[in-house]
């Protein structure tokens, strides 16, 4: 069986390197990675493939940054073209980036099943580009690997309940596999801050860093939390750019940083004394640790996180933030931890389901040719 694997943000390279690694494995699967080049800098990508042994990929179709129109639609073109060299089996797309919708649109325009990993998930906001992504790429997916029973639920409000499997979380494995249980963060021996004494923060999201006003008021919120505990920030490029484009100051207390690798990243969370992020996989992630987490957004899809009293929603609301830094800092973490994103083994199970499908269906072709 031949798996054409679509990727190209840093989210999807962690996830990549679970399915990929077993890929290698196995005997009886064979896998062409294709970059579509959305995220290019060194530490949004190759350093990913480069710590995590992800093979180089077979298709860079360096397509870049640009509006979601230019870039979906230059990932399509290029998409289509490669299907039909590779003549894939089946296409794999992880989450919900243009990267994941342009593999799927392609994939589907060509009758070529659709695996789709990560699937389900639903903030209920269609203004989120990353909302539009996922529910067109589950409409057109053959097999649909949910991280929770939430998921299995939202497709089923939405008419999708064939091949629906609920594996858990992909993510889930891939910091297994490569958390360290003892080993202090670098970075923080650098600034010379001690395990447990910091508060670490990632920003990207479009609808934070795009409207001016709105990320003002994150920004300040951020440094009245820097005056009670230091914050960390590894920041994303598009980030970066808002920062530099509008001018905003920081305290000293807030130590910007260059995006890190996975592993630093890991352990930077896993040390952190509580996390604060508008990235849907460093929310879960900061479950995964046992670390409590405040989001700085308005909705979330991870609702799991925030039943068990391990993430507050906060928004932007420099009150709502404050409140929620206060209620950590003074009641600690909640007692009760649950494994809410399965168990490590999402990316056996999926390639235990894909490859008995395919062997299912060629017994189907050669039963019906005698
Ligand atoms: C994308 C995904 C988002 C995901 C995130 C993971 C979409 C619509 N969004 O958002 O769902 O959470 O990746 O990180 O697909 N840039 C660089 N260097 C790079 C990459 C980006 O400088 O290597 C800058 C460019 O100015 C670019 C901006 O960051 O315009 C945004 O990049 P883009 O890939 O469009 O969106 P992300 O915010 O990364
Ligand atoms: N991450 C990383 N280095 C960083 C910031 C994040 O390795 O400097 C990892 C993080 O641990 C998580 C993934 O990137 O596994 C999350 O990606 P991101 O926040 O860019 O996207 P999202 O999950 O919101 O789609």
């Amino acid at each position: 069986m031949k798996i054409a694997t679509f990727l190209g943000a840093r989210p999807q390279f962690i996830k990549a390197a679970v399915l990929s690694r077993l890929i290698q494995q196995s005997n009886d699967v064979e896998e062409c990675l294709v970059h579509t080049g959305q995220h290019y800098d060194y530490g949004m990508s190759d350093i990913f493939f480069e710590e995590l042994n992800i093979p180089h990929p077979d298709h860079q179709l360096s397509v870049g940054s640009g509006s979601h129109g230019v870039q979906t639609g230059k990932m399509l073109i290029e998409a289509e073209r490669i299907i039909e060299e590779e003549k894939p089996d089946i296409v794999l797309v992880y989450g919900d980036t243009n990267s994941t919708l342009a593999g799927a649109l392609a994939a589907s325009k060509m009758n070529v099943p659709i695996a789709h990993v990560e699937s389900g998930l639903r903030s209920h906001d269609k203004t989120m580009p990353e909302e539009v992504n996922r529910i067109m790429t589950d409409h057109v997916s053959r097999f649909l690997f949910c991280p929770t029973q939430t998921a299995v639920d939202n497709l089923k409000k939405e008419g999708i309940t064939d091949h629906v499997y609920q594996v858990g979380d992909i993510m889930f494995d891939a910091l297994k596999y490569y958390t360290s249980a003892d080993k202090i963060p670098e970075t923080i021996e650098s600034l010379d801050i001690l395990p447990k004494k910091y508060a670490l923060c990632t920003l990207h999201r479009a609808g934070n860093t795009d409207d001016i006003s709105r990320f003002r008021q994150l920004w300040a919120a951020l440094k009245e939390v820097s005056e009670r505990i230091p914050i960390i920030l590894p920041l994303h490029p598009r980030t970066r750019n808002v920062i530099s484009k509008v001018g905003l100051s920081f305290s000293d207390n807030m130590h910007i940083i260059e995006p890190v690798g996975y592993r630093e990243m890991l352990q930077l969370e896993r040390f952190a004394r509580i996390i604060l992020t508008d990235s849907g996989g460093v929310q879960r992630e900061a479950y995964m640790h046992s670390v409590p987490c405040l989001t700085l957004r308005d909705q979330t899809e991870w609702i799991e996180t925030v039943e068990s009293g391990w993430n507050q929603v906060v928004g932007v609301d420099p009150e709502k933030i404050e409140n929620g830094l206060d209620h950590f800092l003074t009641n600690g973490a909640p007692v009760e931890w649950k494994p809410l994103y399965g168990d490590g083994d999402a990316g056996e199970q999926i390639l235990e389901i894909l490859t008995k499908e395919k062997l299912s269906n060629q017994t189907m072709i050669s039963a019906d040719a005698v």
